[in-house]
C-alpha cells in the first residue's frame, strides 16, 4: 500500500517584502501538513524547501508535540541526538530559571518569558522562565528614557551551536506556544553604520540571511573569506559569560574580561572548533557567511591560495577583523523580524542564517517557545556537496 502522502495539501507561499522598505531576500510560509506525521515524499520537498526559502514559517502547529518536533528536526541531521549544547552542565547552569526543559524530551527546551502552564507537558514543577535583559548583557544599554518610548535591541546575533565538540545544527526550529502582545517596538541598530531603525511587533525573533551577507562583500573579502578560518574559544559561552556585547548584538567589546582559557571548565585541544568563513548549501551550492562573532578567539588570515596564513589572536583584533565582514548587512533593511503567531512553527537553515531575540517590556506579557536544535552529524566543512555542484561561486 503507498505511503499516505501530505504533498496535494502542501502550500509554500515566498514572504512578500516590500521593496521600498527592505532588502530581505528569504522566507516562506507553509500551510496544509501536520508536522507529527510527516511522510518521506513530503519531507524531501520541505528539506529543499528550508534550503531555498531559508526560513519556513509552518501555519497552525499549535498541536505539535515535542517529541515529534525532535522527530522532524531530526530528519535534518539523520543519526544525531544530541541537543546541539549537549548535556553540558555548564550550558544548564548559565542557563539558569532562562530556560526549562520538557519532561522526556530533553532536547526540547522551553525559553521565553513568564509562567509556564501548570502541568506543560508534564512539567511537575512550576515554571517561571526570567525574561533576559538587554541592560545585563550590552555594554552601553538603552536609557530607560527610550525602553520607555518603545526602542529595543537584538540582544545577541548568532548562530546555534555549542562551538565546541558538537558541530552546529544544521536547522533550528522555534514553536510558538504563547507570544506577547501590545504596540510595535522599535529596533535600532547602533553600530559603526550610523543608528538605524526599523518597527517589529514585541517578541520578533530578528533573521539575516547569512547569503545576502556574502554577496554584500567586496572581491577583496570573499577572497579573503574563502581562504580563511575561524577558531572558537572552548565553552565559549562560559568564555565570554562576564563580557558585554556591542550595541547591535553582534560581537563583544574587548575590556579583557573572558575567562582565561585555564580556568575553564576542562576541555580538550582536539575538540576545538576551526571552521571556515564560508559555508556552502547543500542545495545549489550558495555561499553563506558564517561567523559568530562573540565567541571566535582566532582567526587564520589567508588572503589568496598562495598566501601565507597569518594568525590573529589579539582578541581587539580578531573582532575588528569579524566585524568588517558582519557591519554591511547590519542594517534594518536587511532584518527580517518575524512576529510569531501562536501555532506558528519557525524552522531555519542554521548553516546559512543569524538570528537574535529581541527585547520587548514585560507589559507584553509571556513568550514561551519550543526550542529543538540538534548538533548536526558532521561539520559544516565536511559536508558532501552533491556531484556537479561548484564550491568556489
Ligand atoms: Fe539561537
Amino acid at each position: 500500500m503507498p505511503v499516505p502522502t501530505q504533498l496535494h495539501s502542501l502550500r509554500i507561499t515566498p514572504l512578500v517584502h516590500d521593496p521600498k522598505e527592505t532588502k530581505v531576500d528569504f522566507g516562506a510560509t507553509v500551510e496544509g501538513v501536520d508536522l507529527n506525521d510527516v511522510d518521506p515524499e513530503t519531507f524531501a520537498v520541505l528539506r529543499d524547501a528550508v534550503l531555498k526559502y531559508r526560513l519556513l514559517v509552518f501555519k497552525g502547529q499549535a498541536k505539535l508535540h515535542p517529541a515529534n518536533q525532535l522527530a522532524f528536526v531530526q530528519r535534518f541531521s539523520p543519526g544525531s541526538t544530541n541537543f546541539s549544547h549537549g548535556l553540558d552542565p555548564d550550558y544548564l547552569k548559565r542557563r539558569g530559571n532562562s530556560g526549562a526543559t520538557i519532561p522526556g524530551v530533553p532536547q526540547c527546551q522551553i525559553l521565553g518569558f513568564g509562567q509556564v502552564p501548570p502541568g506543560h507537558h508534564g512539567l511537575k514543577e512550576d515554571v517561571f522562565i526570567a525574561r533576559q535583559d538587554h541592560r545585563k548583557m550590552h555594554k552601553t544599554p538603552l536609557s530607560d528614557e527610550e525602553l520607555e518610548q518603545g526602542y529595543t535591541r537584538m540582544m545577541q546575533l548568532h548562530f546555534d551551536g555549542a562551538l565546541y565538540g558538537i558541530p552546529p545544527p544544521f536547522v533550528g526550529s522555534l514553536l510558538a506556544v504563547h507570544t506577547p502582545k501590545g504596540n510595535d517596538l522599535t529596533l535600532t541598530f547602533d553600530n559603526e553604520n550610523g543608528r538605524g531603525e526599523k518597527r517589529i511587533a514585541p517578541g520578533s525573533t530578528a533573521y539575516f540571511n547569512a547569503a545576502q551577507a556574502w554577496r554584500l562583500l567586496t572581491d577583496e573579502q570573499r577572497e579573503t573569506a574563502r581562504h580563511s578560518t575561524v577558531t572558537y574559544a572552548p565553552h565559549a559561552f562560559s568564555w565570554i559569560a562576564s563580557t558585554k556585547f556591542t550595541s547591535d548584538g553582534s560581537s563583544i567589546v574587548t575590556e579583557g574580561k573572558e575567562v582565561p582559557l585555564d580556568e575553564l571548565p576542562p576541555w580538550e585541544a582536539s575538540k576545538l572548533k576551526t571552521m571556515p568563513m564560508v559555508w556552502y548549501s547543500p542545495l545549489d551550492g550558495t555561499p553563506s557567511l558564517m561567523i559568530h562573532g562573540q565567541c571566535a578567539m582566532r582567526v587564520h588570515v589567508k588572503r589568496s591560495a598562495d598566501d601565507e596564513v597569518k594568525v590573529l589572536d589579539d582578541l581587539g583584533e580578531v573582532r575588528a577583523f569579524l566585524q568588517a565582514y558582519q557591519l554591511p548587512i547590519l542594517r534594518p533593511e536587511y532584518v527580517y523580524a518575524h512576529n510569531h503567531q501562536e501555532g506558528d512553527l519557525a524552522v531555519w537553515y542554521n548553516q546559512g542564517m543569524w538570528h537574535s531575540i529581541t527585547e520587548f517590556p514585560e507589559r507584553c506579557g509571556r513568550r514561551i517557545m519550543h526550542q529543538v536544535n540538534l548538533g548536526h552529524n558532521v561539520d559544516p566543512d565536511l559536508v558532501p556537496l552533491d556531484a556537479g555542484v561548484v564550491r568556489q561561486l
